[in-house]
């Protein structure tokens, strides 16, 4: 087993670049699968999350080359099987098979999907989704049989606009007899960026970045490229890393728009931040104000950086509250924090943070992507040393995490223990 161990106490001076989005990438993988040509993705991150795309897409029979950043799948020769649960557990994203492989086959057998455990995270959306395009949906224990004699376009109406099923229709759609319109759909980057290949496939999707996004159905899809957008919670991640230890911390190649709660946040919190056009560079103030903060859809202030965001509130002067109005379950970092000295309390889906706190290092433990994320940054401000376990977790979806970091001045090493 590995851990991370990080000396607190040191600035952030100098430039992080930002990879592509995650959550972008994971489902620009298993969109590829709707053609029996050649996807290339550009500005794919190397986290363990493609890994395990990667490994279902070989299973299925694509051929992927990889140089860098770059990722080329071959889809020739794709065949539709049932992919085993070892593997579709492993990540959230590999729902995106579902959508994928019953637009193309209008056929599907998988499983569950697993993912961060921070909340139950059910995908009943997707299914009811897939059933009003004409699907049959048969659930046998963890299993899903989903399949349709013929897709045909209809009106999906969803309750909370779900990024996974927005996405999962949206690549189910594609194949089906006449028009889909999506209603109060997710307006993440990544919707956008997924709608872009599809539509260079030479599928129709309008609206994507709108609550209302129409796709009229095609009979084929061809070999297309795109780029992944860049990864907008990386950046956020960042910046919070700027305001709590930087030093003209400088945040490259992002778009400030997709952060733009985030930044406003900051400021209003004092933060010392200067936004360009792609960049943003912050330095650590002397003094917070405290701030009540909830988490929202898109363009909202993103569930994903609430965690990242917790430390700084607790530097904070004064009383801050966080409400999470996403996912059920998404303070487990908190008793870690509590650990190392923050004075917070939890209410159901409320944390109130009293501030401010003078972190203490302390041996700590990632218990999913962001909660790891989070105690990364507060071990940068603690005194002392902080050891964390769980770092797979965090390597799911952050690039190059350690080397990013240690480049601007951060102390960070990984010890096999
Ligand atoms: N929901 C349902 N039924 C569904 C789908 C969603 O009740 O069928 C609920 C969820 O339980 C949740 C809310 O709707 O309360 C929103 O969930 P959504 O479907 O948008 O989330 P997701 O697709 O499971 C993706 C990201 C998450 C990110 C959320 C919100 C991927 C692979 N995952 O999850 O990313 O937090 O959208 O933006 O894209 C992360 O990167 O750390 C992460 C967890």
């Amino acid at each position: 087993m590995k851990q991370m161990i990080l000396e607190g106490g040191h600035s952030l001076s100098g430039v992080i670049e930002i990879s592509g989005s995650k959550n972008s990438a994971v489902a620009l993988v298993p969109a590829s699968l709707l053609t029996n040509g050649v996807i290339e993705l550009t500005n794919i991150p190397e986290i363990s999350d493609i890994e395990a795309l990667t490994e279902i897409l070989v299973f299925l029979g694509a051929e992927i080359t990889r140089e860098n950043n770059n990722m080329k799948i071959d889809c020739t020769k794709v065949k539709n099987k049932e992919i085993p649960e070892t593997i579709s557990k492993r990540l959230r994203a590999s729902y995106y098979f579902m959508g994928a492989l019953l637009g193309k086959y209008k056929h599907v057998e998988m499983y569950f999907p697993g993912g961060c455990s921070i909340g139950k995270r059910p995908i009943n959306f997707h299914l009811e989704g897939f059933e009003k395009l004409g699907a049959k949906v048969k659930v046998e224990g963890n299993k899903y049989i989903v399949e349709a004699d013929e897709l045909i376009g209809n009106d999906i109406y969803f309750n909370i606009a779900s990024v996974g099923a927005t996405i999962n229709l949206m690549l189910a759609a594609t194949y089906a007899k006449g028009i889909t319109t999506i209603h109060n759909a997710a307006r993440e980057p990544h919707v956008i960026n997924v709608a872009q290949l599809l539509n260079k496939m030479g599928a129709k999707v309008t609206g994507a970045g709108s609550s209302t996004i129409q796709i009229e159905g095609v009979t084929t899809l061809e070999s297309a490229k795109i780029e992944v957008v860049p990864d907008y919670i990386e950046a956020g991640t960042y910046v919070i890393a700027g305001a709590l230890c930087g030093d003209h911390l400088e945040v490259r190649n992002l778009v400030p728009e997709h952060i733009a709660t985030l930044t406003d946040i900051l400021k209003k919190m004092g933060a010392d931040i200067d936004i360009g056009e792609n960049k943003i560079c912050v330095t650590r103030a002397k003094t917070y104000k405290p701030l009540a903060i909830k988490t929202e859809v898109f363009p909202g202030f993103p569930t994903d950086l609430q965690q990242p965001l917790t430390p700084l509130l607790a530097l904070a002067h004064g009383i801050s509250t966080i409400e999470e109005s996403i996912f059920e379950n998404r303070f487990m970092h908190i008793p870690y924090l509590q650990e190392m000295g923050a004075k917070i309390t939890v209410d159901g889906r409320k944390a109130t943070i009293e501030g401010p706190t003078s972190f203490q290092a302390k041996h700590v433990v990632a218990t999913d992507l962001r909660a790891g994320a989070s105690l990364i940054l507060t071990a940068l401000i603690a005194e002392g040393t902080t050891t964390m376990e769980g770092i797979e977790h965090v390597l799911r979806g952050y690039e190059n995490i350690v080397l990013k970091l240690m480049q601007v001045g951060a102390k960070i090493s990984i010890q096999e223990i």
